[in-house]
């Protein structure tokens, strides 16, 4: 099978399989603020992540990669997306682009629709750094996102058996990128010890992308009749993903992203600690059932959204709503305690 038709499995068998719900964020409350002494048009939904200002918390994630006819729409569809609501959007992995010139028209058409918007390239961690560069020259990019994926890999019978290495050269990466490197999981979360040491080798942004949104382990399998389906309930949840990368990271900021689908997924995903929510899944759904004017709808009815709950935290800002008290309970208070996460 070639890669570009994978790539459009992967597209009906992340619509098909859907999105379980599995990511824990229903164990977070809000405490209720009756005084938030906040008016709705004071609400500021700008952020940063590591030295990137955007103005929106939310962003389309990665998804397209791969080459051919249907993934160039669908790309020239986001990138509308992202062009007419401001936020920010990765491609899927470029390496198909790097390896075959063709297939470059796939990409540029994200730089074509977005001149200005903020772009981040993708690739996964076997990369080099002059891969690296072209990836992100490709595009104009913004950043570079470098997956995780060691769990997909292993399910797919044509996948990578050796991640020796990668921790190395994601570090040569941060080093010789003129732009910053987002390290990002795809749906089996990031624990606090592998955030530490991407940390340590000078990456300042991370996509902990949790268990409990789009399962690739799942994908992966129903494409096949040998499973490996042992790995279907595999990961960490978005929630206790993100208060992990978050515990003890300073310097760092962190995304939150994995089965992310309503507004208040994404206020509990902040006052978690992340700076940025990234949404694929449920993009990816709605454009492919509904159309382009219906993920524009559904964004700006998201940060319409948002600012009503802020004010009623009294949360002005994103930072000030990364601080605002909550409770955890279920299964993300047990696993909290027994990390030693407060
Ligand atoms: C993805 N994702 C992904 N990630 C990445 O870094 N490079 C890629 O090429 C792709 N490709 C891809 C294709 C499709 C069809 C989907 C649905 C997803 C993973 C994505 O960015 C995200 O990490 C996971 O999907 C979890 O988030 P959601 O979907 O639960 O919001």
């Amino acid at each position: 099978m070639s890669r570009a038709q994978r790539k459009i499995d992967h597209i009906h068998h992340a619509l098909k399989t859907g999105q379980h719900r599995l990511h824990g964020l229903d164990d977070i409350s809000f405490v209720h603020n009756s005084l938030p002494n906040l008016s709705v048009d004071k609400v500021n939904l700008n952020t940063t992540i590591g030295e990137l200002s955007l103005s929106s918390p939310i962003f389309i994630n990665a998804m397209t990669g791969g080459g051919g006819e249907e993934t160039e729409k669908i790309n020239r569809c986001l990138a509308q997306v992202a062009q007419e609501s401001g936020v920010a959007m990765a491609v899927g992995s470029q390496m198909a682009a790097i390896k075959d010139r063709v297939e470059k028209q796939t990409y540029s058409v994200v730089r074509q629709e977005n001149p200005h918007g903020v772009v981040f390239a993708n690739l996964g961690s076997e990369a080099t750094v002059e891969q690296a560069k072209e990836a992100v020259d490709m595009l104009e990019a913004n950043g570079l996102q470098i997956h995780l994926n060691v769990i997909q890999e292993l399910v797919m019978p044509e996948g990578d058996r050796d991640f020796t290495g990668a921790l190395h050269r994601i570090e040569k990466i941060a080093k010789n990128l003129s732009v910053p490197v987002i390290v990002k999981e795809v749906g089996f979360g990031m624990s606090y010890e592998v955030t530490k040491k991407l940390k340590e080798v000078g990456v300042t942004i991370i996509d902990v992308g949790g268990y409990g949104g789009t399962n690739f382990s799942r994908i992966e399998n129903e494409r096949r009749t040998k499973h490996f389906s042992f790995f279907n309930e595999w990961g960490m949840p978005t929630a206790v993903s993100i208060a992990e990368a978050c515990q003890f990271q300073r310097g760092t900021s962190v995304i939150a992203s994995g089965g992310v689908q309503t507004t208040m997924d994404i206020a509990k995903s902040i006052a978690l600690g992340a700076s940025a929510v990234g949404m694929a899944g449920r993009f990816l759904s709605i454009l492919l059932n509904d159309g382009v004017d219906e993920v524009i709808k559904e964004i700006n009815d998201v940060h319409e959204e948002l600012r009503f709950i802020m004010t009623a935290l009294g949360a002005p800002s994103i930072s000030s709503l990364q601080q605002v008290p909550i409770v955890i309970s279920g299964s993300t208070h047990h696993w909290l305690t027994e990390r030693g996460v407060s």
